[in-house]
């Protein structure tokens, strides 16, 4: 019994595929159809890919883990530790919870033109959050840490709205969040004392 090399055997169906395909009557039409879907499809992608690279718009990319059951025991998320906080190292970032309906704290400020980490839990179901003109629009996914960077463009009132549906008062679920030109904004004074990066 002969035994073939694999490869030239993967080739020769790989042939015989192409052969049939060329085999099958595809209409004029039909075949117009095909080449506008392919076009859109490459679109699409096109639209992504430039997003993912040049507009920071990414799936999340690591998977950060927390009890959403117990988010006032936990150090991070702990009421007073919510909301704007400076690290060492000169970093604005915000601590927020979503919870039916509200995001808490009720009203943060930031500084315009400053990246911001945004980091957020849900304390019951599922939310998300989006601020228009950024690229800030995650789902907060009870059990899970949702942290996106952003930098808010020019001072103003931003809106911050829940875009997944989360209950009845889902509608009502929006608060806003104020952005400060760069040099008239001072940190909060309690981010000394307590700076929150505990789970890293
Ligand atoms: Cu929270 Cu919709």
């Amino acid at each position: 019994m002969q035994t073939e090399p694999l490869k030239p055997k993967g080739e020769q169906l790989l042939r015989d595929f192409v052969a049939q395909l060329r085999a099958i009557h595809i209409d004029q039409l039909e075949r117009k159809w095909i080449t506008i879907s392919l076009l859109v499809i490459g679109l699409f992608v096109g639209i992504i890919t430039i997003d993912a690279f040049f507009h920071g718009v990414n799936p999340p990319s690591k998977v950060e883990t927390v009890d959403s059951a117990s988010l006032h025991l936990n150090k991070e998320f702990a009421e007073d530790n919510l909301g704007v906080q400076v690290d060492e190292k000169g970093n604005v970032i915000v601590r927020m919870v979503a919870g039916r309906y509200a995001f808490f704290p009720k009203h943060i400020s930031v500084p315009a033109e400053t990246p911001i980490t945004l980091r957020w839990v849900s304390m019951d179901v599922l939310h998300g959050v989006h601020i228009p003109m950024t690229n800030m629009s995650t789902m907060i996914v009870p059990g899970y840490v949702a942290e996106i960077t952003t930098t808010f463009p020019k001072p103003g009132e931003y809106p911050v709205l829940c875009n997944e549906y989360c209950g009845m008062g889902h509608n009502h679920m929006w608060s806003n969040i104020s952005v400060i030109a760069k040099e008239d904004w001072t940190a909060p004074v309690k981010s000394a004392a307590k700076g929150g990066s505990t789970n890293e």
